[in-house]
């Protein structure tokens, strides 16, 4: 999937102004940047949530951009929310189903209900499928997040934040999770503020200010990059 001149604006500030950028083959890509950035607004834009103003997305050799979400998600591209999208009236087992019926629409029910399950017993789920969401804890939550994505069968994976609020065993665990679901053939872009996890799984680290691309490159290369230390030591 590629980006390119990707800009938005919002009231005459430029959100995401003028981004390349690439995410290769079975790549673990992390996003980064300041909050406000534009990390989210561009995830919106990949995902259709949000029309670019300019710029384009290429994915499987053709323009997506300009697609509304549900034939982005069915051409191969899922993504979280930030703030969990779960269906809270249904048991963790219905909402990766939907997301198995959703990705899918040719799939029979019982297909469906195969993903769903494979689905849970791959994120380690499968234990609290028949409760509802709201009575299981906040890292289940996250993971039901990425859960009912991968259940689209996605080649795509978009992580919007999905460690903030655990702890550092739970942040292990995500991060193994990432791993694995890489294993799988899946190509990942990953928005964090999680700087040990960002670090040491991305095979390669783009950052944002301001809605412009700033940085690209390996871990170590984002390490010594000089503006994006100081944009980071700024906040801190
Ligand atoms: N739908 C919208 N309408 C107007 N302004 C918006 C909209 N969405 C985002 N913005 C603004 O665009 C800028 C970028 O927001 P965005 O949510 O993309 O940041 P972010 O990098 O994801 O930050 P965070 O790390 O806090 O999640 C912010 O100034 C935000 O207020
Ligand atoms: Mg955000």
């Amino acid at each position: 999937m590629s980006g390119r001149g990707v800009s938005i604006s919002f009231g005459g500030m430029k959100a995401v102004d003028g981004v390349d950028f690439d995410l290769r083959e079975g790549e673990i890509l992390g996003l980064i940047g300041p909050n406000g950035a534009g990390k989210t607004t561009l995830f919106n834009i990949i995902s259709g949530f949000l029309q670019a103003s300019g710029g384009e997305i290429i994915f499987g050799g053709g323009k997506i951009s300009g697609l509304k979400p549900d034939k982005i998600c069915r051409a191969g591209i899922a993504r979280t929310f930030q703030s969990a999208r779960n269906f809270p009236g249904f048991t963790v087992r219905d909402n990766v189903l939907m997301g198995a019926l959703f990705g899918k629409p040719g799939k029979t029910r019982a297909q469906a209900e195969r993903t769903a399950d494979s689905t849970l017993e791959f994120t380690g789920l499968d234990k609290y499928a028949g409760m509802y969401v709201s009575d299981i804890p906040l890292s289940a939550q996250k993971r039901l997040e990425v859960a009912r994505a991968l259940a689209t069968e996605p080649r795509v994976l978009m992580l919007d934040e999905v460690m903030a609020g655990l702890n550092p065993a739970e942040v292990e665990d995500a991060m193994a999770l990432v791993r694995e679901i890489r294993g799988r053939g899946v190509s990942v872009i990953m928005i964090e503020h999680v700087m040990k996890a960002i670090m040491s799984i991305c095979d390669r680290i783009i950052a944002l200010h301001h809605g412009r691309l700033i940085a690209d490159g390996a871990p170590s290369e984002i390490t010594e990059n000089k503006q994006v230390a100081e944009i980071y030591l700024g906040e801190a």
